[in-house]
């Protein structure tokens, strides 16, 4: 073995990749039973429906070199993400738009009519001298907008008041001025034709690259345990950051999401895949439909029948998967220290999400992989 890597999600499989194909053999360890970190997704047994377990995941990306590579695995569907939310029993599109604006206030404004009621309406905060994240929300788009779309989906995702919340939660809220409601302004964007995990699978298919699963790196009656094999082979981590020091500078804090699964009696329950509620009243974020992001495979999804997955979010404890790092400023003295540590590492590299403690997007953390592989171990 050349290179150790620890975790086969997409950053520590394109890592393996560009290293078998330079001709390391590579050994991916992985604790959970199956490869692909988050972006794992599996049939739906009772439909047969793709779901991507972790939440759901859209490729997009405007980086030529991430999408010359990826290409490589899978093809991708020409699906363009949308987003709609659901206020006081009224379906608007996301993100803000002009559609969004003129359907809330029942009007017919101009770009420059909307642009100037917001303006107009943002005058009750500077969004630079806000105390918290709503004076900071107020002054980006002004209370009504934010009353409806902000507030209560915003106090749901952190179980906190936003009066409670610090301004730096947010730096922007952005408003479109047309009717455009594509999700991403990414120049490419779909979905694996295959699925998820048929991608992941061919990326790590290579004859160099040996993938253990439910193989801990902590765990020390495994062989691979991290005092067995730092110093005597590069190892590149994927795992949390502060996990890997014992939590020696204190735990960083996550949240985590909730997943509750039902398989309907309906063959389109909401007409869209994703709808967020904006209301306090409405327990969950967002319901995914999952037949939805797939609408080429009709003639194979059942008729009658369709998967939705409602979406709760909390702050994490240890036993919770980390899906999104809070950033408090306890954890970011933490990360900096922490980092301090990594650099003294000896052949240890730090990466992927939760090897930084960053929300790294798909095509980031493909990107800054196959950068980690050209600027450090090629
Ligand atoms: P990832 O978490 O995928 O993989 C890390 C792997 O390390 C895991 O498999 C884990 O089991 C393993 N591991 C950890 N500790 C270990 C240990 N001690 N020993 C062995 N293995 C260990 N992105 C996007 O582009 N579009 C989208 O729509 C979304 N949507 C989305 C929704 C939600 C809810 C989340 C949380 C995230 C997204 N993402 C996304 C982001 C996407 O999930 C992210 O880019 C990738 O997961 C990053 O891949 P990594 O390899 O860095 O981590």
């Amino acid at each position: 073995m050349d290179l150790l890597v620890v975790g086969s999600g997409f950053f520590g499989l394109t890592i393996a990749e560009r290293a078998a194909s330079a001709g390391r053999r590579v050994t991916v360890i992985d604790r959970r039973p199956h490869i692909g970190g988050n972006a794992y997704s599996e049939d739906d047994p009772d439909t047969g429906i793709e779901v991507h377990r972790y939440g759901a995941h859209l490729f997009h990306t405007s980086t030529p070199a991430v999408w010359e590579y990826v290409n490589r695995f899978t093809a991708f569907t020409p699906y363009v993400h949308r987003v709609y939310t659901t206020h006081r029993g009224v379906v608007y599109p996301l993100p803000i738009s002009l559609g969004t604006i003129n359907q809330f206030f029942q009007a017919a404004y101009t770009p420059d009519q909307a642009r100037a009621l917001v303006r107009e309406q943002a005058g009750e905060f500077d969004p630079q001298r806000a105390a918290n994240l709503e004076e900071r929300a107020i002054g980006l788009i002004g209370r009504p907008l934010y009353e409806a779309f902000i507030r209560d989906y915003t106090a749901k995702q952190w179980q906190t008041d936003p009066k409670d919340l610090p301004a730096e939660v947010i730096s922007r809220l952005p408003v479109r001025y047309s009717y455009d409601n594509r999700y991403f302004n990414d120049t490419w964007e779909g979905l694996p034709v295959d699925g998820y995990t048929a991608w992941l699978e061919r990326m790590a298919d290579h004859p160099r690259i040996e993938v253990r699963l439910e193989t801990d790196f902590f765990d020390r009656t495994q062989p691979l345990h991290k005092q067995a094999v730092v110093g005597q082979v590069p190892v590149v981590y994927t795992g949390p950051l502060d996990r890997y020091f014992d939590e020696a500078e204190g735990e960083l804090s996550w949240r985590t999401l909730d997943f509750a699964r039902d398989v309907l009696e309906t063959g389109d329950f909401q007409g869209t895949s994703v709808m967020n509620y904006a209301d306090a009243d409405v327990p969950y974020t967002r319901i995914h439909e999952f037949r939805h992001f797939h609408p080429e495979r009709a003639d194979r999804y059942p008729r009658d029948r369709t998967v939705i997955v409602r979406e709760y979010s909390r702050f994490a404890t240890r036993e919770d998967e980390p899906y999104y790092p809070v950033a408090a400023p306890a954890d970011r003295a933490r990360v900096l220290a922490y980092r301090e540590r990594a650099s003294l590492e000896p052949d240890v590299h730090f990466g992927g999400r939760l090897g930084t403690y960053q929300y790294l997007d798909m095509h980031m953390a493909i990107g800054s992989a196959l950068s980690m592989w050209q600027n450090r171990l090629a």
